[in-house]
């Protein structure tokens, strides 16, 4: 008797201990971020492609470019194939074309073709030269953006099945549309993820509550 009692005890104690240990690094966990936190990150790209113009002015939708993002994990970026379905023809700023235009009409010329310095570097990363005209000596390399967001590699993360229950781009990246340069808003944290999984707040097409799981494996697996 008093050795079952004894193994009870330390039964219970245990579940205490682990529980309590458990609360406790679950916290911690949530509160804290890895030291390579990129919040506010907002690296200078290679080409100053702008959001704000793109999406924002022009309203180009995110799902255009980032096509990924309904279908799978990763939103992905644009080829260059994309850029120039537009670049093709638009090469410069409107302004400036018009500004040619009238100033060749004024003199009495046909306008020149002009070319912006920023579409420059595009075309030269799709083997083609300053005035849009093959050029053996570049090849078609694309462009090296740097990447603004990534979660570590014990993280998994899955684009589709946030967009696909309505999650919008910008709860999780900000404003976008606003920015002329891509920024991280969100700290990615562990807590930022887990306190919208607990309680998403969104309600499925079929009136269905949306929720979302909290398990460990569910982001760690
Ligand atoms: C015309 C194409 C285009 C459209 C439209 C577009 N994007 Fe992008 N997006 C890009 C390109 C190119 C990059 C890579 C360069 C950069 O970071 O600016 C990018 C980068 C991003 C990144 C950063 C990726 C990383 O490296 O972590 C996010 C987030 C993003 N876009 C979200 C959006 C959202 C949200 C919208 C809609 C509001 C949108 N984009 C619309 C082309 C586009
Ligand atoms: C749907 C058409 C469209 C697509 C797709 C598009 N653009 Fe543009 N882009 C434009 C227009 C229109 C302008 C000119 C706006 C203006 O008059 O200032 C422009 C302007 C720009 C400029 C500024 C040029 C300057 O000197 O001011 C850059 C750089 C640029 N785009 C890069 C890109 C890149 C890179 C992509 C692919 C990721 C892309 N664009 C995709 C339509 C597009
Ligand atoms: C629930 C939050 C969340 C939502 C909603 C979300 N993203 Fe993301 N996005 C992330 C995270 C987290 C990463 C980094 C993923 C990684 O490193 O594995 C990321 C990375 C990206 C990237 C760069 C890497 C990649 O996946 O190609 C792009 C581009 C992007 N997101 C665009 C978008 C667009 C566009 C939308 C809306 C259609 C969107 N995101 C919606 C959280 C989100
Ligand atoms: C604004 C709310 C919100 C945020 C922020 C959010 N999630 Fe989610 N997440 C959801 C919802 C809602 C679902 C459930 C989708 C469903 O089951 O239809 C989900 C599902 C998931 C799934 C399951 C995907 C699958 O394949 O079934 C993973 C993994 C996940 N989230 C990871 C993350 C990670 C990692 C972060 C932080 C970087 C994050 N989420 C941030 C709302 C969110
Ligand atoms: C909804 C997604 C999600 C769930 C559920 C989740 N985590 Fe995480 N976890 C993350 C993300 C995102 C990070 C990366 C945080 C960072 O980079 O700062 C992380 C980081 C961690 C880390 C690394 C240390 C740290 O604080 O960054 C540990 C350990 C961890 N999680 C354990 C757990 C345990 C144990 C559970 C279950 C109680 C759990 N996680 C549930 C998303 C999740």
């Amino acid at each position: 008797m008093k050795f079952l009692n004894n193994r009870l005890l330390s039964v219970i104690l245990g579940v205490a201990v682990l529980l309590a240990m458990s609360v406790f690094l679950t916290s911690f966990m949530v509160n804290m971020r890895l030291p390579d936190n990129h919040q506010g990150f907002e690296p200078v790209q290679p080409i100053a492609y702008s959001h704000l113009l793109h999406a924002g002015e022009l309203g180009i939708s995110c799902l255009h470019c980032h096509t990924g993002a309904e279908k799978g994990r990763t939103a992905g970026i644009p080829s260059t194939n994309v850029c120039m379905n537009c670049h093709k023809h638009v090469t410069a700023p409107i302004l400036s074309v018009r500004a040619e235009d009238e100033q060749a009409a004024k003199e009495n010329r046909p306008p020149r073709r002009i070319f912006s310095p920023e579409l420059r570097k595009l075309y030269a990363t799709t083997g083609l030269d300053d005035e849009l005209k093959p050029d053996s000596s570049r090849t078609a390399s694309g462009v090296a953006w740097v990447r603004v967001h990534s979660l570590p590699s014990f993280v998994y993360f899955n684009h589709s099945a946030h967009v696909n229950a309505g999650v919008l781009c910008q709860t999780c990246h900000g404003n976008v549309e606003t920015m002329e340069r891509v920024r991280q808003v969100s700290s990615l944290s562990m807590g930022s993820c887990v306190n919208c999984h607990r309680d998403p707040g969104l309600t499925a097409s079929t009136g269905r509550k949306v929720t979302a799981s909290t398990d460990c494996v569910v982001c760690h697996h």
